[in-house]
């Protein structure tokens, strides 16, 4: 038995899935930090936001809203060029963990960032807007209902605002698990991890066509997509010095927006603008 059952239950408790269905990452920040950002594929991720985003997307110093922040390495970015950022988490881990790094980059202007601990579903009574650019990276994958949260998304939008959304993709979760011979995974379609413990499976992965339909049904047209990390996972071999992570890089940048490439990308990452006029 546990000599300390609080904390067993404390803990419990912050890996449970909320009512609705979400997975806020209480608990999870430091693995999230470890697994992902301090290793080959956050920083390829990294490196192809900072690469696509000014492609993607019409940047004027507009205000941001920041959804499902995580982190904080977005937030950082938008700020670093000038945009005031407003950067909302459920997670009071996530939050406190994105709020102290950034106290320690100096290159952040002061005030530039404010914190909002809410859920996407409050956003439209705690910061409604609205607002001409909206991130949400890789945060529908991970709630009970990502197209009820398009449509909040839509809704805090300003007419012609740009929304850029960057979901797990259900197509390339099939492809990697064949690839990695869970033929029979692959086959029933059973890709969606449950949230349980401190699985890092996404519980709802998200398809192209999805977006294609959730998009159209609230007024948001789709300007532009790509893939993120389109062949770095499926390498039989990981780059084994800078230089070949280098040619990786460049040949990610080369596909990541040609078709067929782009639509195996683990992650797919779009520019989703609102319409001027009411529907
Ligand atoms: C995979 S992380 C992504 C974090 C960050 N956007 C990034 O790209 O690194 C998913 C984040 O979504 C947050 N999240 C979960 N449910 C949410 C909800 N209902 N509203 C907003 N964020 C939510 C989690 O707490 C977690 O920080």
């Amino acid at each position: 038995m546990s000599s300390n059952p609080q904390s067993i239950n404390s803990q419990s408790n912050s890996y449970a899935l909320t009512q609705a269905g979400d997975r806020y990452f209480d608990g999870l920040a430091e693995k999230f930090s470890r697994s992902l950002y301090q290793a080959p594929r956050g920083e390829l991720r990294l490196a192809m936001l900072d690469y696509l985003l000014p492609e993607m997307l019409s940047l004027e110093g507009q205000r941001v809203l920041d959804v499902g922040g995580g982190l904080g390495q977005q937030a950082a970015w938008f700020a670093e060029r000038g945009h005031c950022v407003s950067m909302t988490e459920p997670s009071a881990d996530m939050l406190n963990y994105a709020k102290n790094w950034h106290r320690d980059v100096k290159s952040l202007p002061e005030g530039a960032i404010t914190y909002l601990q809410t859920p996407l579903q409050l956003l439209t009574q705690h910061a409604p807007g609205p607002w001409p650019l909206i991130t949400c990276h890789a945060v529908l994958e991970w709630l009970g209902d990502p197209q009820a949260a398009l449509a909040a998304l839509s809704n805090l939008l300003a007419p012609g605002g740009q929304l850029s959304l960057m979901v797990f993709n259900r197509d390339a979760l099939r492809f990697s698990n064949a690839v990695k011979g869970n033929l029979e995974k692959a086959l029933s379609d059973r890709l969606a991890g449950k949230g349980k413990r401190q699985r890092l499976t996404p519980i709802s992965p998200v398809s192209h066509a999805e977006i294609e339909q959730w998009g159209a049904d609230n007024g948001l047209m789709i300007d532009a997509v790509a893939g993120i990390r389109v062949f770095q996972d499926y390498l039989r071999q990981p780059p084994a010095t800078p230089e070949e992570a280098e040619t990786l890089l460049a040949l990610e940048k080369q596909y990541c927006r040609h078709d067929p490439h782009w639509r195996l990308g683990r992650y797919l990452l779009y520019t989703l603008t609102k319409s001027e006029t009411p529907e």
